[in-house]
């Protein structure tokens, strides 16, 4: 994976469909500003969780056609939900069709199945596993994580849900079904739908919540070792044939070491440390434990995507075992003091997950703050990734969580924009500042493969310099007053 920019947008980020983003792309005013584009799966045919909740992997018309993924002219990263995926799937559907006697009968995890030995029933017909097997294993919400579902025959069955679900009536529901990976159906259906992302241009493929796919009585089923990595390796086999690049989502605390893992197998991770680093950097005006985690990925050799926002929270549970759990709790304290919602993962409070907030109003919406966290993410190794929303200083959207209801906080960083607004954007300060660094950072040489990053620093300052050969680039920050250098060669 190269290391140039990359913007991240859904398809209806800006002026409606793709086609808003494909003119973005080519405006004279952002050319050269990026390498490749991330699109979130609300591309193809989904309901839930804006995309993550895939019907089928055929491009949503109404949003982008092949003709606007063949017009966009950069390398397209796009998600492969091997986790899940939705009631309406046609396979899924099938199942309510046809109960027992369906072809997709075990594409999907039947609850009372998969507990048989391990649990009693209940008298509402689901396996209720015994406290040893339910204590280790880590559940995202409350209670257990299954939809019942009616069949033909009136009987209600179970299915594993780990992430969302709503009944919208009698037998008809909407949710994220976890797939059962030893049907051979779904890897069948694995080996179609990277053929078909590759069909659309995809070159990287970010694997969705890959750690929830191997499932076994007893186990934490949340990464499950060796089971995980296994399941990978075959993935990648598949991916290999069509010079597909896998990159693995998943958030898990510093501590436990899991993005070195994640390398060690030979994937690129994500830098889910970075936004919470920096925030904490500017905020304290001190780039210690900044300067530790650009030491330790260079140290152990980290092949990293960075980012500042996301469409995402900002992770900040990530951050234990990096920096100190009370710095933690006071970064969070001042996000949520600008407007951003804490999440607590199974409802327990002090196990935060992540912010919902923009990034720019994570920092208190002060230019120079953005300005600085831009330059700062451009200048360390790794791809950077740029959400479309902290590009044009995107604000806090209370009014969007408001309307999206209970559970609807992510929609607070997600705002899509109308030409007009991003057309205003593009003659701003802001925008303008952000696209000038991405293109350096692009195209100046410096940066090219092979090149040799140095970084020192103490207190409020803190230097990266990139050299390559006769070529330099050099950033001199100030926590402190926000301002920064770039020196460079020419
Ligand atoms: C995505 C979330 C999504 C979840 C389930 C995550 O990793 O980033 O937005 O809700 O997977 O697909």
């Amino acid at each position: 994976m190269n290391n140039k920019a990359m913007l991240n947008v859904y398809p209806d980020s800006i002026g409606g469909n793709l086609k808003g983003t494909v003119a973005f792309l080519q405006n004279t005013a952002v050319e050269g500003a990026f390498h490749n584009l991330y699109i979130l799966p609300s591309i193809y045919n989904s309901d839930l969780d804006r995309g993550f909740s895939v019907i089928s992997y055929d491009l949503n018309e109404n949003l982008a056609t092949k003709e606007d993924l063949q017009n966009l002219h950069v390398g397209l990263k796009l998600d492969f939900v091997l986790n899940h995926a939705s009631v309406q799937s046609p396979q899924f559907q099938d199942i309510l069709a046809h109960g027992n006697h369906s072809h997709y009968k075990d594409f999907f995890i039947n609850w009372n199945t998969f507990w048989a030995d391990y649990g009693h029933m209940t008298d509402k017909g689901y396996i209720q596993p015994d406290p040893q097997y339910l204590e280790g294993m880590y559940l995202r919400k409350e209670g257990l994580p299954i939809l019942m579902v009616e069949m033909p025959d009136g009987t209600e069955v179970p299915y594993w849900n780990t992430f969302y679900q709503q009944k919208i009536s009698r037998r008809k529901y909407l949710g994220q079904m976890d797939l059962n990976i030893h049907s051979p159906l779904v890897w069948d259906f694995y080996e179609n739908t990277l053929e078909k992302l590759a069909s659309y241009g995809g070159s990287i493929i970010r694997l969705d919540a890959f750690a929830y796919a191997a499932k076994q009585p007893g186990a934490r089923n949340f990464l499950n070792e060796p089971e995980t990595w296994n399941i990978l390796k075959r993935i990648r086999l598949m991916a290999d044939k069509y010079n597909l690049q896998l990159l693995p989502e998943i958030h898990a605390e510093y501590r436990e070491k899991v993005h070195e893992k994640i390398c060690k197998e030979g994937y690129t991770t994500y830098d889910f440390f970075l936004p919470g680093l920096l925030i904490h950097a500017i905020e304290k005006r001190n780039g210690e434990y900044l300067i530790k985690w650009i030491h330790d990925i260079q140290q152990k050799e980290l092949k990293t995507v960075n980012m500042l926002g996301c469409h995402d929270g900002i992770p900040l549970l990530d951050l234990r075992g990096l920096l100190p759990d009370d710095e933690i709790d006071e970064t969070i304290a001042i996000i949520v003091s600008r407007g951003g919602y804490v999440k607590n993962v199974q409802s327990k409070k002090k196990m935060y997950y992540q912010v919902n907030a923009t990034y720019f109003s994570a920092l208190g919406e002060n230019e120079n703050k953005m300005l600085l966290a831009r330059a700062l993410q451009l200048f360390m190794p790794g791809k950077p990734q740029v959400w479309y929303l902290d590009l044009f200083g995107g604000k806090n959207d209370m009014e969007a969580v408001r309307l999206a209801g209970e559970g609807g906080h992510k929609e607070i960083n997600r705002t899509n924009l109308s030409n007009e607004q991003v057309n205003r954007a593009l003659k701003t300060n802001l925008t303008l500042k952000q696209l000038e660094l991405l293109r350096f950072r692009n195209t100046h040489p410096a940066f090219e493969e092979g090149a040799v990053l140095t970084v020192t620093g103490e207190g409020s300052q803190i230097s990266l310099v990139w050299n390559h050969g006769k070529h330099m680039a050099r950033l001199d920050a100030d926590l402190y007053t926000h301002i920064y250098t770039i020196t460079k060669t020419s």
